[in-house]
């Protein structure tokens, strides 16, 4: 049948759309801006037809409703990843959580470990030849796309169209339901001094013509506001913001010296405003393609000069990095971190850098400092990077090196770069940990 008829006959309204979920059922929201407000809200609106409906999703931006106390009896939680509208559920026991490589999700899937009953996705109007562009997530979309029984889509015109693999068939979608709204924004972070020195730090790593990944949140901008005079870098990343597009105005990226996807930048979802909405919209230059493939280490070890900046919440003397939970409570997930910290070690020139970059302190509520480099992580907590991983820590004091350092030369660099009011404390803790003398 012509799709044109299909879309037509399947257009329907959220409230219409939701029917379709069952009891027992695991609808798998698409990720981050992807996932379809207007669905999950209907879903919410008709919970009382529901019993032990599954909800699962990596990053939301949602208000995440269904992992309420009250709402226990019609939805579970089990996230791949935790946000804020969501953490508080797994604290209370009635939420779930799987660690999971970001890479790895698809192979979940694909396998059915994650059975997918329902998908709700947002995507593009159709183009000519009856294709929705996902336009903000490949991720683990595609898969759960390809895997899912029913698909319940938002066709949203604010939707970017972005080229790569990243496209759902009319035919395969069951219900289409038409909004009009502005996609969620990202606002840039703010950058002040402690932000700006650690960015100096991380771009002293960075060498022309290199290629980067970048995660969320005020380091990775502060990274980006340290490169306007740099040469010929690329992106290869699990996502990038509104940084990138300045920099890219300015000629600083322009992918030309990329070993793998010259010419281009590949990522696998995407979050920012609409300045960077815009920036991919029928931009042939940018690429997006499922985790499996962009976060896979053997994908990324093939990117020459690849440079990874990631951050995390602590590190212990040993170089072990927490970067997901505080103790034993989860803050967010693995996501891509590991992914890249491998696949930068394992790149075919030997050139790869893995940066995991913090600020020395975290400012508590109550105004008091809590250094982020610790002989012993806390108690609870779960390692996100290994200390095998482990390869650069930088702070707004410097940078240390870890990968083939021994115990005692990476907790002496580590102590070298924590906050000064913390040091002397440190420096006696080294003692008592090492018995030996700092
Ligand atoms: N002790 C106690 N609390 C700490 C802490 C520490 N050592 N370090 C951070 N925190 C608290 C902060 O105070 C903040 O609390 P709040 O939410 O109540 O304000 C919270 O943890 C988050 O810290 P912040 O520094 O604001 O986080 P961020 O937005 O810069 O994100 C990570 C940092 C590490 C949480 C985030 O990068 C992450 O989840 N990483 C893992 C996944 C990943 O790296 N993916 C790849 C890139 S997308």
């Amino acid at each position: 049948m012509d799709w044109k008829k299909i879309y037509e006959e399947r257009k329907c309204s959220a409230g219409e759309a939701v029917k379709l979920v069952k009891s027992g059922n695991r609808v798998v929201f698409a990720h981050a801006v992807a996932e379809p407000l207007v669905l999950v809200e209907a879903l919410i609106a008709n919970k009382e037809a529901y019993r032990n409906v599954t909800i699962s999703h990596m990053v939301t931006l949602g208000k995440g409703e269904y992992s309420l106390p009250e709402n226990k009896e019609h939805f579970t939680y089990e996230g791949w990843f935790t946000s804020p509208s969501t953490r508080k559920s797994l604290e209370e026991g009635h939420g779930e959580f799987v660690p999971v490589f970001f890479h790895e999700v698809p192979e979940m899937i694909r396998r059915d470990i994650f059975h997918v009953d329902v998908l709700f996705v947002t995507v593009a109007p159709p183009d000519e030849n009856g294709k929705c562009c996902i336009g903000v997530s490949a991720d683990y979309t595609m898969q759960a796309a390809k895997s899912a029984d029913v698909i319940l889509a938002e066709v949203n015109d604010q939707v970017p169209y972005v080229y790569g693999d990243c496209f759902i068939d009319v035919e395969e979608i069951d219900a289409f339901v038409e909004t009009s709204h502005p996609l969620f924004e990202l606002k840039p972070s703010k950058i002040g001094p402690t932000e700006e020195a650690i960015g100096k730090n991380c771009a002293r790593l960075i060498e022309d013509g290199a290629t980067l990944q970048l995660g969320i949140g005020a380091i990775p901008d502060a990274v980006l506001a340290q490169l306007g005079d740099k040469k010929h870098l690329g992106i290869h990343s699990e996502m990038f913001s509104d940084g990138v597009v300045d920099l890219y105005e300015k000629g600083v990226f322009d992918c030309s010296q990329k070993s793998l996807h010259k010419g281009k930048m590949i990522v696998t979802f995407l979050m920012g405003t609409k300045k960077l909405y815009d920036f991919v919209d029928h931009n042939p230059m940018v690429e997006m393609m499922p985790v499996d493939y962009v976060n896979h280490p053997e994908i990324i070890a093939k990117n020459s000069n690849m440079v990874c900046i990631n951050a995390c919440v602590q590190v212990d003397f040993m170089g072990q990095i927490v970067s997901e939970c505080i103790g034993p409570k989860q803050i967010s997930g693995v996501g891509g971190q590991v992914d890249f910290v491998r696949g930068a070690a394992m790149t075919h020139d030997g050139k790869g850098k893995a940066i995991i970059a913090m600020p020395s302190v975290t400012v508590k509520k109550d105004g008091s400092m809590v250094s982020k480099i610790v002989p012993y992580i806390d108690h609870g907590a779960a390692v996100t990077t290994s200390r095998c991983d482990a390869d650069y820590v930088v702070t707004e004091y410097g940078v240390a090196c870890m990968k083939g350092r021994t115990l005692h030369d990476r907790a002496r660099q580590l102590i070298d770069i924590a906050h000064p009011d913390f040091r002397e404390e440190l420096k006696s803790q080294f003692k008592e940990r090492f018995k030996i003398d700092y």
